[in-house]
């Protein structure tokens, strides 16, 4: 198996999963090793993985590596939306050049092909829109990210179709866990928290995130890859749909023992999506998939776990703290 952007969050994630419970696959991982990609997150791993430092983009690189697998399962991409919206540049070319060479290696070496989305590509609900999103909701991105993920999906759709690639593609909403950036939401509070320094909401904060944590995700992954119908698309979800960004806040400072009012707004992101919901009916049916972080109010327990990890390993993100900081100062956020 070819995990690209295996040295990031979700794709460090994935190896790890693999490795403890999919033992058969022999795992080579293909990382630029961007600001996001931290070879420790596969440190305890390492013996056990083939680690190739490299860029998607390389055209030559990505045909040899293709040619040496039987699957490949595609992270790799520029993440951020905040980001997107400093430069857009890197997001055009990995999101949607990378995707390019992958997909020309596959159809030239005819090999198996998993596609990680997200679920940004369809834009966003209103509040009080009792609608999710399905595999067959229209593309409406709002991005620079979000868009050159669609731009991705669509690639792959094409190639499945003209060409008959067997691909599968997945979109999946908003994860947390452990080994994420603590450019985003969620880790960024614990982190500001730890460092005694007030979250920071954006807007009014009633913008709805569905969470899912990153296991339920990469569960669903190797369900699809073993599973999975060639040419389809699967919504992966975790049906948390009501909790707003506002309410994350408090449930970590009350988790880490602060007042739930103990944090800040800040400037508004421009174009900010309002809500995301995810129907995965068509994943739980037909594949049988169940997430595992199922408790009450959804995110409690995993909450606590994430919390846990970025207190035990402060090590991790210490370094990147106050760089991440004086980025998001420069905006006001
Ligand atoms: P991340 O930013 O944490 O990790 C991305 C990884 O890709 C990093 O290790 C980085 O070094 C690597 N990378 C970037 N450009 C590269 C290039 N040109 N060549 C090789 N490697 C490159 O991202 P993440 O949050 O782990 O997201 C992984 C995938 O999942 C992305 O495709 C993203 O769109 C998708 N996704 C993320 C979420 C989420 O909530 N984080 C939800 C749904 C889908
Ligand atoms: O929905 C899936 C997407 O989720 C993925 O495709 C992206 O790769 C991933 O980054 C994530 O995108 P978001 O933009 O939703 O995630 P982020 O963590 O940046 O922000 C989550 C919400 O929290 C969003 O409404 C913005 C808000 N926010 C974010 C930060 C960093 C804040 O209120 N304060 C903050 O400090």
């Amino acid at each position: 198996m070819l995990v690209t952007g295996g040295a990031g969050f979700i794709g460090a994630n994935f190896v790890h999963y693999t490795l403890n419970h999919k033992p058969e696959f022999e795992v080579t991982v293909i990382d630029k090793l961007t600001y996001a990609g931290n070879p420790d997150n596969l440190k305890s791993i390492l013996d056990r993985v083939n680690f190739v430092t490299g860029d998607i983009c390389d055209r030559e690189l990505m045909d040899k590596l293709v040619a040496e697998t039987d699957i490949v399962v595609h992270f790799a991409a520029e993440s951020h939306n905040d980001n997107s919206l400093r430069n857009p540049w890197p997001f055009v070319e990995t999101n949607i050049i990378g995707t390019y060479n992958i997909l020309e290696a596959v159809r030239k070496h005819d090999k198996r092909l998993h596609h990680i989305s997200t679920d940004e590509v369809f834009g966003d609900l209103e509040l009080d829109d009792p609608n999710r999103f399905t595999e067959e909701t229209p593309y409406n991105p709002s991005s620079p990210y979000s868009s050159t993920k669609a731009g991705s999906d669509h690639l792959v759709r094409a190639w499945i179709r003209s060409f008959g690639i067997k691909a599968t593609i997945s979109n999946c909403s908003n994860n947390y866990g452990p080994y994420q950036h603590i450019e985003k939401f969620i880790p960024r509070q614990i982190t500001n928290i730890l460092s005694d320094i007030k979250p920071k909401l954006y807007g009014t904060g009633e913008q709805v995130r569905d969470w899912i944590h990153v296991d339920d995700h990469n569960s669903a992954v190797h369900l699809i890859i073993e599973k999975g119908k060639l040419g389809d698309t699967y919504i992966i979800g975790a049906d948390n749909d009501h909790v707003n960004n506002k309410a994350v806040i408090e449930l970590i400072c009350e988790l880490m023992g602060k007042g739930a009012d103990w944090y800040e707004h800040v400037n508004d992101r421009p174009g900010h999506d309002m809500r995301y919901a995810m129907n995965s009916t068509k994943l739980r049916t037909e594949l049988g998939w169940q997430p595992q972080y199922t408790d009450q109010g959804g995110m409690r327990e995993g909450l606590q776990a994430t919390i846990d990890w970025y207190s035990e390993n402060d090590e991790w993100w210490q370094a990147e703290k106050a760089k991440v900081e004086a980025k998001y100062a420069e905006q006001g956020q």
